[in-house]
């Protein structure tokens, strides 16, 4: 289909153009914070944390760390000018623990010295004493223990339980649900360069670098106008530097403000997968009354999550599980509850989905779950909870659901994936195979687009025009990989008409854009583009103006196109308008913002239009399980996504591909281990095992279904940033399918992550021999 807009055709947008940086990434070219080049005299400062995971700290002797040539300094909480405190919201996050130690690896001091060699050296030979408490790990343990790190909450609609009391059909289950390390190729790090008169420059790693500049103020005692935030990309972020870059960024300032000279922080990946949080983990029960179809009457569920020992974005996220607990399906009474569990382990964070992939995991478990005791196949239970129309579409938290897409993409997706065909032919191949078990699964995705923290929603840029014609863009999102910055460029380029070389991407910067949210919620393009649009069309509004003044022509019959400005059969090119403009006194630059309409929230009645729209997606996924070792082959996956009307296909399929295999990996092959006494047994590549290249299915199709977004967006496209990941639900069910084929009709006892142990642990339950 050509892209068409006003009759014209788009030049730039809804095109597949390759990532800005993509030749820099490959060749090295591209800077990160450790590639940026050191002032001379910079320091390196290297964190040391508890060796314990709760207790009180009685003695703390960093002598032998100063004694190590090369130190120059050893930071702990007495040296904070400001707060001790690094939390984005509750307060609760100390730079160094001081009394009380929460986690096993929480920061107590910080090594400043000449060389990072010396400083991780020095770090090892602090003298630690701390009088041991017993911690509370499991989520499970937490939950016997009612320890709640804040109120839990509850979405309800009608009588759920006395409905499902009534009910001729009856099921209930309780599933774990794992967590997740970020592992971004690029950890934690920041370089802070002390600049004039007390003030401070910083290059973050971060999602979030208005945070970054408020809680390095607050922690130095500073005006947030002190403080500068350069950020020109992330080796990703995935969540995990959403708000847990700040941190380590105030370690670092703080070194730079005692010393006087730059310093930087790099964790050490040990240090990272230890002292960062992670995925929520849950622990799901749940009960639910349906008829003899499988279709729902009433759902209760209970979500309790393990937040770490304190608050972070856990109420956020908690509730966004909440929010995605029906994923596509209607649940006609229902009571969602949320239970948010203090444990002593690192705070867990952010990370892609936000919580949402839990819910929705629970969900597919419910529909799978039915499907095993009513005999259906899973796939026609699906579409018989799915959202509808009338009373069929509103969601537990009472937002309609307006464009309900997911019952076609299924639709389309079951026929170009052969699906049904293909359940006969494993029904066939597991009928004759003793010890190969195949599955399948169709699942669908329907994810909600906003942040829940209504006030979030709202970007900023800046335009310049330059005297040459070449255009400057700045906005507040963050580039983590993810394609954020070419496409706000395409869209720029295609305002002003001109190529898109004209356009020069810059460094997002708390000088240039202030008071911004962080780049997350899958929002950065929605927003930031809508900001350089209104931005770049300001500028545009200017030129016309004075070319139509200075032509003696109505301003509505300026058009830029083609990298030039016409009216009519006239033209003239951009360059030489924007000179000529100059010449005349016009003003060049502008500031654009935007602010997400629709959208309210009233979170103590729980009600509301939370999201401005959904983004849609379905997958179809087979795999084959060797029941004697539990390992699983990915055979075939079909993927049909919504982008709404994509505003770059190349760029949107690899957030697709990559979504997708971070979720299976998520699913099926990462697993964090905590052993009792709360330290992280998996904390390198050697113990944590995440997808590489080799996981990517080989017989993998990725298609977009065209769905123009119903709402006011750029281009009519939607967000990619996360959906995509929750696609790997239909490995995670296709696995469960398999293992049900051992003994058809009994309900699967598999949790996530589904690693060949869980797997070899299921097909045991199943058979009965486990
Ligand atoms: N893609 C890459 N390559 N690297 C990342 O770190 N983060 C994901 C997603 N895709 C990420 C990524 C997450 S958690 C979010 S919220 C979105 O990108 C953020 O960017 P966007 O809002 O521009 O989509
Ligand atoms: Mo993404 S988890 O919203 O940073």
């Amino acid at each position: 289909m050509r892209p068409e807009r006003d009759g014209e055709r788009l030049r730039h947008v809804r095109r597949s153009i390759r990532h800005d940086a993509a030749e820099r990434h490959v060749t090295g070219a591209a800077p990160y914070i450790d590639d940026i080049r050191e002032p001379e005299g910079t320091l390196h400062v290297v964190p040391g944390g508890s060796p314990v995971a709760y207790g009180r700290l009685v003695r703390l002797d960093l002598a032998p760390v100063r004694a190590v040539p090369g130190v120059v300094t050893v930071l702990t909480a007495d040296d904070i000018p400001g707060a001790n405190d690094v939390s984005p919201v509750a307060g609760d996050d100390p730079l160094f623990a001081a009394e009380t130690v929460s986690f096993h690896g929480q920061p107590l001091f910080a090594v400043v010295a000449e060389s990072r060699d010396a400083a991780r050296r020095a770090a090892r030979l602090a003298v630690v004493e701390v009088e041991e408490a017993a911690p509370l790990v499991d989520v499970a343990e937490a939950l016997a223990a009612d320890a709640d790190l804040m109120p839990a909450y509850s979405f309800r609609r009608g009588d759920p339980e006395a409905a499902i009391a009534a009910s001729s059909y009856r099921v209930d289950g309780e599933m774990r649900i794992g967590g997740q390390e970020h592992f971004y190729l690029e950890g934690q790090a920041a370089l802070v360069v002390p600049e004039e008169d007390g003030t401070f420059l910083i290059h973050s790693s971060t999602q979030h670098p208005s945070e970054v500049q408020h809680v390095v103020a607050r922690v130095l005692g500073l005006p947030d106008a002190a403080v500068e935030v350069a950020v020109r990309r992330m080796g990703g972020g995935f969540g995990g530097k959403e708000s847990q870059a700040s941190g380590w960024a105030a370690m670092a300032a703080l070194a730079a403000r005692l010393t006087g000279r730059p310093a930087k922080i790099r964790l050490d990946r040990d240090d990272d997968f230890v002292m960062t949080g992670k995925r929520h983990d849950f622990l799901v029960g749940y009960s639910a009354g349906h008829d003899a179809d499988g279709r729902l009457e009433a759902v209760a569920v209970q979500f309790a999550g393990r937040c770490g020992y304190s608050h972070d974005l856990s109420s956020s996220i908690n509730d966004r599980t909440m929010f995605h607990a029906d994923n596509a399906y209607f649940y006609p009474q229902v009571h969602i509850h949320s239970r948010r569990l203090k444990t002593h382990t690192v705070s867990n964070t952010a990370f892609r989905g936000f919580g949402g992939p839990q819910g929705m995991v629970f969900a597919e478990r419910l529909m799978d779950r039915i499907a095993w005791v009513t005999g259906r196949d899973p796939l026609d239970v699906r579409y018989a909870n799915l959202y509808g129309t009338d009373e069929r579409n509103i969601t537990p938290y009472g937002m309609t659901v307006e464009d309900n897409v997911a019952g076609e993409i299924m639709r389309q997706l079951e026929a170009s994936s052969d699906y049904r065909a293909r359940r006969e032919r494993i029904a066939a191949f597991n009928a004759g195979s003793r010890f190969l078990k195949k599955g399948l699964a169709l699942t669908p995705v329907k994810f909600g687009i906003s942040f829940t923290t209504t006030f979030l929603n709202q970007a900023g840029a800046l335009v310049h025009v330059y005297q040459d014609g070449s255009i400057h863009l700045n906005h507040g999102g963050t580039e983590m990989g993810q394609g954020l910055f070419i496409k706000v460029a395409q869209v720029v380029a295609e305002e002003f008409g001109v190529a898109l070389d004209r356009v020069r991407i810059t460094a997002t910067h708390t000088g240039k854009v202030p008071n911004t949210s962080p780049t997350a919620a899958s929002s950065g393009t929605d927003m930031n583009g809508m900001a350089a649009r209104n931005a770049a069309a300001e500028i545009k509004g200017r030129i016309a103006e004075f070319i139509a003044r200075d032509w003696q022509v109505p301003v509505a019959s300026i058009k830029f196109r083609d990298d030039r400005v016409w009216c009519g059969e006239k033209s003239l090119v951009f360059a030489e308008v924007v000179k000529k403009a100059y010449l005349a006194r016009t003003h060049l630059s502008a500031a654009g913002f935007y602010a997400t309409p629709k959208i309210t929230w009233d979170r103590p009645k729980a009600t509301g239009r939370p999201f401005f729209y959904f983004a849609y997606g379905a997958s179809c996924s087979e795999v084959t399980i060797d029941t004697l070792t539990g390992e699983f082959t990915l055979d075939r996956v079909d993927i049909l996504h919504d982008a709404g009307r994509s505003l770059n296909p190349a760029i949107d399929i690899g957030q697709i591909e990559g979504g997708f295999v971070q979720g299976m990996g998520w699913l099926t092959m990462e697993e964090l281990v905590f052993d009792a006494k709360g330290r992280l047994r998996t904390h390198a590549p050697s113990t944590y095992k995440i997808p590489t290249a080799r996981d990517v299915p080989a017989d993998f199709r990725v298609a977009f279904f065209d769905n123009p977004n119903r709402e006011d967006t750029i281009y009519r496209s939607k967000a990619i940033g996360e959906p995509p990941l929750m696609l790997a639900n239909s490995v995670f069910s296709a696995v469960a399918d398999a293992v049900h084929a051992l003994r058809p009709g009994r309900p699967v006892h598999l949790d996530a992550p589904a690693t060949p142990e869980a797997i070899l642990v299921a097909c045991g339950k199943q058979t009965g021999e486990g």
